[in-house]
């Protein structure tokens, strides 16, 4: 019955704040009339402040006032219409804000206010608990904040002080009350100005310093950050060690130190005397030490990134009290491109949470385990470039939300069949290159994914050309270079190729038509690498038109194969394509392309790289070569080409490499070439005959 009655009394309540009467409690008269002159000065093109006509003020866009006093307490303008200017108001802050004794909560972040140095502000802003001011403009705002001794909240990141303000921040003094500070992008050089006043505030909670250009943090001060639970101090250029002050922290449960240069030992106590530590990232600096293989609890860490530091050791601890209870609440763990060594972990069942595992560029060696599979959240998973052997566990397939596999470059071999991708119905990106693999899937086999990036280079994938790729229809890059295939290019590789931007199928033993490769389905591609280093592609036919049509080509390697026929005409001033890229033509014993080189070649004004050696080509040198103007190496040695060489190839000026040996070119024309290209200064290598 109590309950009942309790309820029912909530609904009158609720009744009741809905009536008019409290909506109107008033709006104060001096309060609306300075709100109206703030309006004044601003500029809102995409009119927020529409609503601030009416009488009662407390009813305004951003506006809301005491209930029971009727003074404004919350003046909220951020501007969250994400990044459109035309959303953010501008103008001046005009004083008369000073009326709003009773505001407790402002919020002007992510405008364009400006303030004036002689204007004061915000000076009589007693009560205020909370101020952002993040990228809200430019001024003076600093100097006009002492009074504000009730702040809790300080967000003035992106917020640009003119230069004439104070670079010092004593001015922080008086917020004994600060709970958060963030002055993220303020230049703070002098650590004795920042560090000595953030120490005084001994309520802080929240310190965010990221991009500050803070070198040094090791100041020999005594600093007692003891309520300190969150701090950022990413993307500085603190070179030194990690300060003895760290040490006295002991409630951080958020530490970001990414992206400076710091060295020496990261202090395992960091991680001891903070055990509600849920984020540490101190990925790009220089830090060394065993922290993996000493740390020996860390229960709550749920993001550990070490990514690019020197941190060595082994990978795993077997006496992580955390680990071994099976209580790790890891979820994301980054520490790639560093120097552990040792084993994986052989119980990865503890890491349940895990979603994000990258152990790339270090020197891990030994199994990998088949508790693997029992990673049910796991999404991200990057082994590449370590010394990891053995074969790959079965269980692997049992990771349903696997997105990402990649474990090119390690030492692993055995074959894949395919139960190892049973129930990977999201993977969208598998990289399995450089290692010792056999892929062995039945010829009807249709994969559970739709796979994006395969590359399985110098895997072993033939004899015959993989039938599941069939299936595949939003493959984004293909590298089966080196792949031992020994097939016939199949009818239906153009269909999957039809959104490809990067494919490489050299080294193989692929006969046919090239047009299946190079059709004109694939607008997307930018990278074709089908040259033959130790394998005989013998693709035959003339070297498709099409290949005028793949406008964002970047690379084009058709080296060695057997080609015939004349390069295609079809350049020409509209060609605004090939930005950047790199032809090669060259035919060792393979491609036999005859004809003139075509003029509308030199239309491909940002070529880099040209290669047209061993040929069969005749006639002379475009005489445009000249409009060639990025160009670093051309190469046109062993063909048949005759006559002058343009003079134009004097405009070459990024050309290092030059190779026109073994034609007949006019010796003549070679010798006053070297007068001339001798003035270019990044020549490194001509030839002639
Ligand atoms: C609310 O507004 C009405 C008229 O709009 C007025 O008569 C009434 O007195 C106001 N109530 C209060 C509490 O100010
Ligand atoms: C200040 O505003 C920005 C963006 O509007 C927001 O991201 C930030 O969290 C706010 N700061 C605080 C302390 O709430
Ligand atoms: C601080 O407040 C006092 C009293 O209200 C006032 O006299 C003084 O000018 C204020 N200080 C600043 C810097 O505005
Ligand atoms: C550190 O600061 C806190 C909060 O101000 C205080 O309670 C504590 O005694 C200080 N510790 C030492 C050792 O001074
Ligand atoms: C740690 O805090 C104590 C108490 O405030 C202080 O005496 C000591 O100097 C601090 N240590 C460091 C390295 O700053
Ligand atoms: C880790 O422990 C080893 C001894 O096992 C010690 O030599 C080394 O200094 C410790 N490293 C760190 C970073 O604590
Ligand atoms: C895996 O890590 C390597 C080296 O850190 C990196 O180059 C590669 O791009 C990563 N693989 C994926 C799929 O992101
Ligand atoms: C990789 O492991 C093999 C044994 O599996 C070992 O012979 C080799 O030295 C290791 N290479 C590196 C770079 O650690
Ligand atoms: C794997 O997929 C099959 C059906 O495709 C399903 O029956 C099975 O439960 C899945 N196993 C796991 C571990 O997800
Ligand atoms: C081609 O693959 C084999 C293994 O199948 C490997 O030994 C060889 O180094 C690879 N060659 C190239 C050029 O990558
Ligand atoms: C290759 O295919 C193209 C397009 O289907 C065709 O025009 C050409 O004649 C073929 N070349 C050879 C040598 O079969
Ligand atoms: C070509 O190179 C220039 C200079 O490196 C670069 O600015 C431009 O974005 C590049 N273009 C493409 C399409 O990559």
């Amino acid at each position: 019955m109590p309950t009942l009655l309790c309820a029912l009394f909530v609904i009158q309540t609720l009744k009741f704040s809905h009536s008019k009467a409290l909506t109107n409690v008033s709006c104060i008269g001096t309060e609306r009339e300075a709100l109206l002159k703030f309006k004044q000065d601003l500029t809102d093109p995409s009119r927020r402040l529409g609503s601030w006509t009416s009488e009662g003020c407390c009813e305004w866009e951003g506006i809301q006032c005491n209930k029971k006093t009727g003074h404004v307490s919350k003046l909220n303008l951020r501007n969250s219409c994400d990044g459109l200017e035309s959303c953010s108001l501008g103008g001046k802050i005009h004083p008369a804000l000073n009326e709003l004794k009773f505001l407790k909560y402002l919020d002007l972040s992510f405008n364009d206010f400006v303030t004036h140095q002689t204007q004061k502000t915000l000076t009589s802003l007693h009560k205020l608990e909370y101020l952002n001011l993040s990228f809200a403009g430019y001024g003076h705002i600093s100097n006009q904040l002492s009074n504000l001794s009730n702040l809790r909240y300080l967000d003035l990141s992106g917020w640009m002080e003119s230069p004439s303000s104070a670079k010092n921040l004593r001015w922080l003094s008086t917020f004994s009350n600060l709970k958060y500070l963030d002055l993220s992008y303020a230049s703070l050089v002098n650590p004795k100005e920042w560090l000595s006043p953030i120490t005084m505030l001994s309520s802080l909670e929240f310190l965010i310093l990221i991009g500050c250009d803070l070198e040094d943090a090791s100041a020999s001060l005594p600093v007692n950050f003891s309520s300190l639970r969150f701090l950022d101090l990413s993307q500085n250029s603190m070179s030194s060690s990690i300060p003895p002050w760290f040490q006295n922290f002991s409630k951080l449960e958020h530490l970001d130190l990414s992206d400076n240069d710091l060295q020496g030992i990261f202090p395992t106590i960091i991680l001891e005397n903070n055990q509600w530590l849920k984020f540490l990232d101190v990925s790009s600096n220089r830090m060394a030490g065993e922290l993996l293989k000493n740390s020996s609890s860390c229960y709550n860490l749920q993001v550990l990134s070490l990514r690019s530091n020197k941190f060595s050791g082994g990978i795993f601890n077997a006496h992580n009290i955390a680990l071994n209870s099976g209580q790790s609440n890891l979820k994301t763990v980054d520490v790639s491109d560093n120097n552990f060594n040792g084993h994986l972990p052989n119980q990865f069942g503890n890491f349940k949470d895990l979603v994000f595992l990258d152990l790339s560029q270090n020197s891990i060696s030994g199994p990998i385990s088949a508790t693997l599979g029992q990673l049910p959240s796991l999404r991200i998973l990057n082994l590449s470039f370590n010394n990891l052997s053995g074969k790959i566990p079965k269980n692997i397939g049992l990771l349903a939300n696997l997105e990402v596999m990649d474990i090119g470059n390690n030492q692993l071999d055995g074959i894949l069949t395919q139960i190892h991708f049973a129930n990977l119905t999201n993977l969208i990106v598998l990289n399995m290159y450089s290692n010792k693999l056999v892929i062995n899937v039945g010829t009807s086999w249709v994969p559970p994914f739709q796979i994006q990036d395969i590359l399985m280079s110098s895997c072993k994938v033939g004899p015959k050309f993989p039938n599941w790729l069939r299936t595949q229809k939003k493959v984004l890059v293909l590298d089966m270079s080196n792949a031992s295939i020994s097939d016939e290019v199949p009818h239906w590789l153009s269909n999957v190729l039809s959104s490809i931007e990067e494919l490489d199928l050299s080294g193989n033993m692929l006969r046919g038509n090239i047009s299946r490769i190079i059709g004109k389905k694939m607008p997307l591609l930018t990278q074709i690498i089908e040259d033959n280093r130790s394998g005989r592609n013998t693709f035959t036919s003339d070297i498709p038109l099409q290949l005028c049509h793949l406008a964002k080509l970047q690379y084009l390697s058709l080296n060695h194969n057997n080609l015939s026929g004349c390069i295609p005409h079809c350049f020409n001033k509209f060609s605004r394509m090939w930005e950047n890229s790199t032809l090669y033509f060259r035919s060792t014993g393979g491609n036999r392309l005859d004809g003139q080189i075509p003029e509308g070649l030199t239309w491909l004004a940002r070529l880099q790289n040209l290669n047209l050696s061993q040929n069969r080509l005749v006639g002379k040198i475009p005489l445009d070569i000249g409009n060639l103007e990025y160009l670093e190496s051309l190469d046109l040695s062993d063909n048949k080409l005759s006559d002058e060489i343009p003079s134009s190839i004097s405009n070459l000026h990024f050309l290092s490499c030059l190779d026109l040996s073994n034609s007949n070119l006019s010796i003549q024309s070679s010798i006053k070439l070297v007068m001339r290209v001798q003035t270019s200064a990044s020549i490194n290598s001509i030839q002639f005959d």
